[in-house]
């Protein structure tokens, strides 16, 4: 009996080394071949049912400003005053690149934010890379837009812990601003809208540059090398990286638990049902653009994460799934559920490797962005 089971088991481990071996059936010169066409040719995605708004990776887009707050180089200049500007916090201490770095991907590279008195906040900070693209704000969309998302962070007291009314009386009593807000908006006077719209035009500038993967869309076939198009159609197949990081921007824009909810521990977090209250919103965050993902560690909500690899290995092992156990827990009505596009990928280590290099390769070179000189 034991004999048979260990036979038994000996076929069925043949059997899924035969379908590992079927599922890359591609030559890195295959590969590379495939590729090279324009995307709507490459070869098919394995992208799970129910996945919804499915969009191909492809080139870097531009921005997009919206019709009551466009786009003038110099209202974005006066955003970008404001935005290194720490007289928007109460200490005078805290601007918002202080968390927002752009040598740090726009992020601050901390696992949480230290705001106000250097007081720890819950959450790592947001890239600001390409955000004109995200519908709703924050990891769990409590904003709908740039121009409405201002208030927070200054009226967060571990943020900037201040008022925008109060924010705006001492800025209108500064010359500088007060010439310069009548440049753009036509009246000395300024109030929360005009500060915030300047401050949204500005964040819509912060891009991505065009990194090695975009050269190679654009027919420059020498720019990936063999084992980054080999992670790219990993990423888009064996690892499932696609069905979540997807589109141009690698983000489909959608909130889903990845399983890294502390469920009843001392960091619980459950995000997205803090704002919509709906069961099924449980332990939910916004899918982050994985552009210039090289540079914005640490990664996740909670910035559990300090390398890429790290967080590849925990995907390759499914990422958490927690099951309730005592009679408590499955009476729970909010007992958070790990997303069913997740499981173990069983990806090998020259496989993760391709992953990570393909990473590196959606990389651009880090920008050098002036410090601007503050209105007196
Ligand atoms: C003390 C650190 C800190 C300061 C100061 C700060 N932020 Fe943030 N910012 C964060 C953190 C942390 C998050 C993520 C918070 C969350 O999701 O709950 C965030 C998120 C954001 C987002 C959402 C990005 C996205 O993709 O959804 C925007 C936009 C933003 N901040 C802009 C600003 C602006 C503008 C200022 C200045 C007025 C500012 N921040 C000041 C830490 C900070
Ligand atoms: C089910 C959808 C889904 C799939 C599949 C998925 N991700 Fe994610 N990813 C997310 C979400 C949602 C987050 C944010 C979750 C959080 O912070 O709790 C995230 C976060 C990340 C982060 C952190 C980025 C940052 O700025 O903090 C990285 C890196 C990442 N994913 C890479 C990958 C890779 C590589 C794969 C494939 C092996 C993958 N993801 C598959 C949805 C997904």
């Amino acid at each position: 009996m034991k004999f048979l089971l260990v036979l038994l088991s000996g076929v069925l481990f043949a059997a899924s080394a035969f379908v590992t071996v079927s599922d890359q059936p591609f030559t890195l010169e295959q590969l590379r071949q495939l590729y090279s066409q324009p995307t709507s040719q490459w070869p098919k995605p394995d992208v799970d049912p129910g996945i919804q708004n499915f969009r191909e990776l492809g080139p870097r887009p531009d921005p997009k400003f919206p019709k009551d707050n466009p786009y003038s180089e110099k209202k974005a200049e006066l955003g970008k005053m404001l935005f290194f500007d720490p007289r928007l916090s109460s200490s005078g201490q805290i601007a918002c690149a202080s968390c927002h770095e752009p040598q740090l991907g726009w992020a601050d590279g901390k696992q949480v934010s230290l705001g106000h008195d250097r007081q720890p906040g819950k959450r790592n900070a947001m890239s600001l890379l390409n955000v004109w693209n995200a519908e709703q704000l924050f990891w769990d969309g409590r904003a709908n837009s740039l121009e409405h998302q201002l208030r927070f962070p200054i009226q967060d007291k571990l943020e900037m812990n201040d008022e925008i009314a109060q924010v705006a009386k001492r800025l209108n009593k500064i010359k500088g601003y007060q010439q310069r807000f009548k440049e753009v908006f036509g009246k000395e006077k300024f109030t929360e809208k005009e500060i915030s719209q300047a401050l949204a035009t500005f964040e819509r500038t912060i891009v991505s540059r065009k990194s090695r993967f975009d050269r190679f869309l654009e027919g420059k076939k020498n720019e990936l090398t063999d084992l980054e198009i080999k992670g790219l159609h990993l990423f888009r197949t064996k690892a499932r990286c696609i069905n979540c990081h997807n589109g141009p921007l690698f983000t489909d824009n959608q909130f889903h638990n990845v399983g890294l909810t502390y469920y009843g521990r001392k960091y619980e977090d459950l995000g997205r049902y803090h704002v919509t209250k709906r069961a099924e919103d449980v332990g939910k965050f916004r899918t982050p653009s994985l552009r210039d993902v090289a540079y914005t560690a640490p990664y996740f909500h909670n910035g559990l994460f300090p390398t890429l690899e790290g967080a590849l290995n925990m995907y390759n092992a499914g990422m958490p799934n927690l099951q309730p156990k005592t009679d408590a827990e499955k009476a729970d009505t909010l007992f958070p559920k790990t997303s069913p596009h997740l499981k173990p990928l069983g990806l090998t280590e020259e496989e993760k490797q391709a992953v990570l290099a393909f990473l590196g390769a959606i990389s651009s070179v880090q920008q050098r962005i002036a410090q601007p000189e503050l209105p007196q």
